[in-house]
């Protein structure tokens, strides 16, 4: 397994590789979510690249850059592990150098939901990401369910601008007890570890009510809002019932597919914002 820094060494390694190439980005700080997208891209792939970059244009102020987990020796070993091919591991001066000045911004789809929330936030995602696809140029790259708002405007980001990559997202993957699995989630102490299954809980319940035939979308959301309420150490930020494409919230889900996704602060003083969803429908059809 290789691994670069520049985008002259990365270029340099690229040419190289026999495609298809699949490409795996990533903040670090790895967990099974991201191997499992490593193992995916490994098996549809003849070489697969993964990236390592805490993206500081995608945090908030107010948010938890300077905290984000970091562990660079263990990421390498896991992505070696994995089968990595190469890894790039950009510094923040080679991806912003000075007088950087050109952003990709996608529109509508980036308003609503962790958009409202994190104002700037999937500005400083597509830009970065354009850059890593500009480096990397990968046939296929590979994004969790997780966040799945940052999936669906990275696959518009890409048609819109004909980029000849697949976007293929991969399934959300969970703790025994349901939580999310989350480079976040170090930042739990043992109660709030322990408040955080409320999320997958709700998740669940609402699920649950859909299979057995509610197709209300006030009441799938209510249903999540009475599940993070009980929960003395959660406090939910927002709860969405949305098409899956479009991203507009739904009154009914009688016509097939809803994204239902929520943003749940946990914590007694110093609080994690955690996010999760479910896909009701037809969890395969991304
Ligand atoms: O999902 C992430 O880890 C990041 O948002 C990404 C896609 C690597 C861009 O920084």
């Amino acid at each position: 397994m290789r691994v670069v820094t520049t985008f002259s060494e990365l270029w340099a390694a690229r040419e190289s590789l026999p495609e298809p190439v699949g490409f795996v980005p990533t903040m670090g700080y790895l967990h099974e979510g991201h191997l499992s997208l490593v193992r995916r891209a490994r098996a549809e792939s003849a070489r697969v690249v993964a990236s390592i970059f805490v993206n500081p244009i995608q945090f908030g102020p107010a948010e938890d850059l300077a905290a984000y987990p970091r562990d660079l020796p263990r990421d390498l070993a896991l992505l070696e592990a994995e089968g990595a091919d190469l890894v790039w591991t950009p510094t923040p001066e080679e991806m912003y150098p000075p007088g950087f000045q050109t952003w990709v911004a996608v529109e509508e789809l980036t308003r609503p939901l962790e958009g409202a929330m994190r104002p700037g936030h999937f500005r400083g995602v597509t830009t970065v990401v354009a850059k890593l696809f500009n480096g990397v140029q990968p046939q296929r790259a590979y994004f969790g369910q997780k966040d799945a708002q940052q999936a669906i405007v990275v696959r518009q980001m890409t048609r819109d601008l004909n980029w000849p990559i697949e976007i293929v997202v991969c399934p959300i993957v969970r703790e025994s007890d349901g939580l999310a699995m989350s480079s976040r989630n170090t930042y739990l102490d043992p109660d709030e570890r322990q408040a955080a299954t409320v999320l997958h809980r709700a998740l669940t319940e609402a699920q649950a009510a859909f299979d057995a035939g509610e197709r209300d979308a006030g009441a799938l959301r209510e249903i999540v809002r009475r599940t993070v309420g009980g929960e003395p150490l959660a406090d939910l930020q927002y709860v969405s019932c949305a098409h899956p494409e479009t991203l507009e919230e739904l009154e009914s889900v009688a016509g097939g597919r809803a994204l239902l996704s929520m943003a749940v602060y946990v914590g007694k003083t110093t609080k994690t914002r955690l996010i999760d969803n479910v896909i009701l429908g037809d969890e395969g059809a991304w």
